[in-house]
């Protein structure tokens, strides 16, 4: 077949995409006060409770409260004089059944704010909380391109894991857990009041989760960075997470205790955040999302594995950006052309999740769900991000056949 080189592979989507890339370059993108340190959180506590709110709803997991991550927050807040329920359900991709069960508390407590504590489950359930309580709607109602008509109640939030970044982003997942599908609520609205990035709380991260968070994080700021509407300011916060991902994630997955290697790490995720908030994600992320939906593969670990197959996919069309990865993560040696710098750094993600015990296959994907997983994750890239390179169903088939397990 000819390929014209004046004329995208996908007209209709890329000026889409292009168009939803210009407008995002225009509108004010908020982001939150953020306190960054060992015991930031407290201080964020402190804070909140200076805006002179009275009731306040933690959201966080079952697992973090016994592990006594959130005690010595629900302390420095009830000791500040705040009155504070506990809305400990929030389960890993939340799903619309448990939102409603939060939206529920919150109205019966009369909660006046609210504070994630916890990963990205934890902050997107709260994020889909507030926006539900507020429009008084169910949270299938809000998937989408802002749909949130009313601001919520004042929302803050303390991550626990250095990976998603969604204490900075404009989105929140939610999963409809019968049809096995996830789907993304995107709206400026939903970004946070005040964040803090505090280390101490993430020293009890076992490192699987922090090998998987991490490399989400990575991810974030590689498809930020190789997206087709990055510009200047996502570009520089995309380099500077790479950089730290790639020299501080093996130091936090083998001495979880490193207090500086969490704290960049934490940085890094938020940095990526912003980057890929503005700039989007790609086919990774798609195609992660159904391997979430279908299979509940954890997303960080989903997106790991994913990663270099769909950038082998995507290096002919965007070598010279994986290039720049490549410097800035310190991998240049000598002189080297943009090609096999690419397919060095390429190696790099590999030999990462290698010394992390990631594995190269989805152990539960099935031939049998292939058209399901395909036409999910084209329909929600296609017109959507903004993609270097696009796949045909047979490339995606492709992709992944060479995900099964031997
Ligand atoms: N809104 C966004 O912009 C965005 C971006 C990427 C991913 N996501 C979504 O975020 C979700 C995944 O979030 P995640 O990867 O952070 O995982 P998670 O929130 O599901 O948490 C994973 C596990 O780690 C545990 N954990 C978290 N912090 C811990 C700590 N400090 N110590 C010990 N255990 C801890 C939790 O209890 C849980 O069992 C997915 O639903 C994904 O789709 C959202
Ligand atoms: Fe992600």
């Amino acid at each position: 077949m000819i390929k014209l080189p004046f004329l995208p592979s996908n007209p209709v989507s890329r000026l889409r995409v292009a168009g939803l890339g210009l407008g995002l370059k225009v509108l004010p993108f908020p982001v939150p006060v953020s306190f960054v340190g060992v015991d930031s959180s407290l201080t964020l506590c402190r804070e909140i409770a200076a805006t002179g709110i009275k009731k306040l709803t933690l959201v966080t997991d079952g697992p973090l409260v016994k592990l006594g991550v959130v005690a010595p927050l629900i302390e420095t807040l009830r000791a500040a004089g705040l009155k504070v329920d506990v809305f400990d359900k929030i389960e890993p991709d939340p799903g619309y059944e448990m939102i409603e069960d939060g939206v529920a508390r919150l109205r019966s407590f009369g909660a006046e704010a609210v504070l994630a504590v916890g990963g990205g489950s934890s902050i997107d359930g709260a994020k889909s909380m507030v926006a539900c309580y507020a429009n008084d709607c169910s949270p299938s109602d809000l998937i989408g391109l802002f749909k949130v008509r009313k601001s919520g109640i004042p929302f803050y939030a303390v991550p626990t894991t250095a990976g998603t970044g969604s204490e900075v982003t404009i989105a929140a997942v939610v999963t409809d857990k019968a049809a096995g599908q996830k789907h993304a609520v995107i709206d400026f609205k939903l970004v946070p009041k005040m964040v803090a990035l505090d280390p101490a709380l993430m020293v009890g991260l076992p490192p699987h989760i922090t090998a998987a968070t991490g490399m989400d994080a990575l991810t974030h700021a590689v498809e930020a960075y190789i997206s087709t509407i990055a510009n200047a300011e996502t570009d520089r916060m995309a380099l500077a997470a790479t950089a730290s991902i790639v020299r501080y994630l093996p130091t936090a997955f083998k001495d979880g205790k490193n207090m500086e290697a969490r704290e960049r790490m934490a940085l890094a995720s938020f940095n990526a955040g912003l980057a890929f908030t503005r700039s989007g994600v790609g086919y990774v992320h798609a195609i992660a999302h159904q391997l979430g939906g279908l299979y509940h593969v954890p997303h960080g670990l989903a997106n790991a594995i994913l990663l270099p197959y769909v950038l082998d996919f995507s290096l002919e069309d965007c070598a010279h950006r994986l290039a720049e990865l490549a410097r800035c993560a310190g991998l240049e040696k000598g002189s080297m052309d943009d090609h096999a710098l690419a397919e060095k750094f390429i190696a790099h993600i590999r030999l990462m999740n290698k010394r992390m015990g990631i594995p190269t296959t989805i152990e539960k994907l099935r031939r049998e769900d292939f058209d399901t997983i395909v036409s999910r994750a084209l329909a929600e890239a296609h017109g959507t991000y903004a993609i270097p390179r696009y796949m045909t169903r047979e490339d995606a088939f492709a992709l992944l056949d060479s995900l099964l397990p031997h």
